[in-house]
């Protein structure tokens, strides 16, 4: 070698020094590993520009270095313990250790030997971890009751470095009032549970190589009964007795609550969170409520009362009117109108369809349960309507009255002057309820005729006189008379219609229109001839 040379590789050695002076032969980042997995401590020299001649691996775990492997080009030296266990890549001088186990967990350090005689150190951290296993949550007690309980979950896992995070569904559970974490977070204290700290509670645990969850815990919280509502179906003000209701009660609670029921504060021995009253009565008008108990948390709670009126339907409603015959003018009519059953609240009546007012001969009581007439008149004939009304329904009954009357207006028609041998008809007429019956007198003697009507088939001089028609009305045994003054004249004397006067012109215009005729035959005769050819 001679002296360019040497200079020449001073040169380059200066330079590669200053190059590499501060280069270290390992990544200084920590590594990881888990029990039984592969470690590989890679170099960072570039095999191609830089060459290694003695390279030295060594471990310390803290109690001082000890070998790992030595190798130079005359050979390797493996510490016994390592033997089998790691592979050497000559290249790179990188090292690989199998299997590692945590007694690995150390410092590595390495220092390689250039060919051009200067160090390379490095040193790199190695932790090996035992894997998450086994994670658990368990809880000292999981049926609890809201608010007086307190729960303790604990999680448990094997490995090594565990980190313990808790979350309740899918949120994170942080340190609160009544969440409270034990310093290592590996137990969750919850006191004063609420309902909704039921969970799922999961238990998630980490070390720097893996995270393992629990299986969901979840608690039963027995809560409630809140609030208890009670409702009545269907609603209404007022219920037709007959009918059929439900009552139902409801709370929120966990046990489901269980129901009684009360009536007017005193327990009716129903139980059930529905309460059904068929063919309801008068007698099972109230207040209702219900009471909601919780057999877990020993609570219970009264509902809102409702009030359940029921209303008797009014039935057979009847008129009691007069049961003999009315007489107009003498008779006096009281009507009563009664119902058999159900509470009346209104009542009204009614004649022929209107509104009945009193007056001076109609007296409707004050509680309008009855009608006075007095006396009774013809007008006061007809259909008679009292209506009963209450909150569910209105029932009515009818009756007809009758009032007998007359008969009035006696009246005889027909004719008063007739010819000898005419027909003649006298008829009687009257007003009257029931209709009258007649009976006819002629001069003062009375007839045979009982009819309305008094015929004389050919009038004679005889039947001339004072014709008298009595009515007489049965119920109201009274009579009216009337009387017709009959004349029967000679035949012919009545006839008006043709006069002397007008028969003498009758004759006249008869003989005229002979005149004519045969003056105008004779003029057309003596015309004929002159108009003949011959
Ligand atoms: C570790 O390396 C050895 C040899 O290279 C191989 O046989 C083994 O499967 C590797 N183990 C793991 C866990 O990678
Ligand atoms: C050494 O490492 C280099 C680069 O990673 C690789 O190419 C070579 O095959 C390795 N040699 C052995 C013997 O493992
Ligand atoms: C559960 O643990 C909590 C907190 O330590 C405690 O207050 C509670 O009494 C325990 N419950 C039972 C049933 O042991
Ligand atoms: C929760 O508690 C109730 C009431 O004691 C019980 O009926 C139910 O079986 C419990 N559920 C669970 C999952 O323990
Ligand atoms: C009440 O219920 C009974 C039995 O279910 C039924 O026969 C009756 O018709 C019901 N009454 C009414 C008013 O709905
Ligand atoms: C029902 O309750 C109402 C209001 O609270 C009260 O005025 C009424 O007297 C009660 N009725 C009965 C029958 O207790
Ligand atoms: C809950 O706590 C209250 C008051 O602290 C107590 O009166 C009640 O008996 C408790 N309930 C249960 C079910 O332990
Ligand atoms: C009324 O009837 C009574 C008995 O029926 C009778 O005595 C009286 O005369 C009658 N009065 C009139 C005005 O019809
Ligand atoms: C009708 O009722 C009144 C009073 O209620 C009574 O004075 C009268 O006698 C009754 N008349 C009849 C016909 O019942
Ligand atoms: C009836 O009375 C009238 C007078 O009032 C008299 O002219 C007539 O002759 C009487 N007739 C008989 C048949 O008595």
């Amino acid at each position: 070698m001679d002296l360019r040379n040497l200079r020449f590789l001073s040169v380059l050695l200066l330079s590669a020094i200053e190059c590499w002076a501060d280069q270290q032969a390992l990544v200084p980042d920590p590594l990881k590993a888990l029990v039984g997995q592969n470690v590989t401590f890679a170099t960072t020299i570039d095999p191609k520009a830089q060459q290694f001649i003695v390279i030295t691996w060594t471990f310390n775990d803290g109690t001082g270095p000890s070998n790992v492997i030595t190798a130079a080009p005359k050979g390797e030296s493996v510490e016994e313990k390592y033997q089998g266990r790691i592979v050497f890549n000559k290249t790179t001088g990188a090292l690989l250790l199998k299997e590692v186990t945590t007694s690995d967990s150390g410092d590595y350090s390495v220092s390689m030997v250039m060919v051009d005689g200067h160090q390379i150190p490095g040193e790199v951290k190695l932790t090996v971890y035992e894997p998450v296993t086994g994670v658990e949550v368990k809880a000292n007690v999981t049926d609890v009751v809201e608010f007086n309980d307190t729960v303790s979950l604990t999680c448990s896992a094997g490995g090594s470095a565990l980190t313990y995070k808790w979350l309740s569904g899918s949120a994170t559970v942080t340190d609160g009032d009544r969440m409270k974490l034990s310093d290592d977070n590996h137990m969750l204290t919850i006191s004063g549970v609420l309902r909704s700290d039921k969970g799922p509670f999961t238990c998630s645990v980490s070390n720097a190589m893996m995270e393992k969850s629990s299986s969901p815990l979840t608690l039963n919280i027995s809560y409630g009964p809140d609030t208890a509502v009670m409702t009545v179906t269907p609603q209404k003000a007022v219920y037709s007795s007959g009918s059929n209701i439900s009552m139902s009660c409801s709370s929120l609670s966990s046990p489901t609550a269980e129901f009684e029921w009360l009536f007017n504060g005193a327990p009716l021995k129903k139980t059930g969170a529905e309460l059904k009253v068929e063919d309801i009565q008068e007698a099972q008008s109230g207040n209702y409520s219900c009471i909601a108990q919780n057999t877990k948390t020993m609570r219970f709670k009264t509902s809102n009362t409702a009030l359940v009126s029921v209303l008797e339907r009014i039935s057979g409603t009847a008129i009691t009117g007069p049961t003999g015959q009315l007489i107009a003018g003498n008779s006096s009519a009281n009507m009563s109108c009664q119902a058999t059953g159900g509470t009346v609240i209104t009542r009204s009546w009614l004649k022929d369809g209107t509104p009945l007012s009193p007056g001076d001969r109609v007296t409707i009581s004050k509680d309008k349960s009855s009608v006075a007439i007095s006396p009774v008149e013809k007008t006061d004939t007809g259909e008679y309507q009292c209506k009963l009304t209450n909150a569910v329904n209105t029932d009515s009954a009818s009756y007809k009255m009758t009032v007998n009357y007359g008969p009035e207006g006696v009246t005889i028609i027909g004719g008063e002057a007739v010819e000898m041998g005419d027909l003649v008809k006298l008829k009687c007429a009257a007003s009257s309820l029931p209709p009258a019956t007649f009976t006819w007198s002629f001069n003062g003697t009375q007839l045979e005729e009982t009819s309305a009507e008094y015929v004389i088939e050919k009038a004679i001089y005889r039947n001339s006189g004072k014709y008298a028609c009595v009515a007489k009305n049965a119920i109201t045994e009274k009579t009216s008379s009337a009387v017709h003054i009959l004349s029967v004249k000679e035949e012919g004397t009545l006839d008006e219609s043709l006069s002397g006067g007008a028969i003498a012109g009758i004759v006249i215009a008869v003989l005229v229109v002979v005149a004519i005729i045969a003056a105008a035959v004779y003029y057309k005769r003596t015309h004929t001839k002159l108009e003949s050819p011959y």
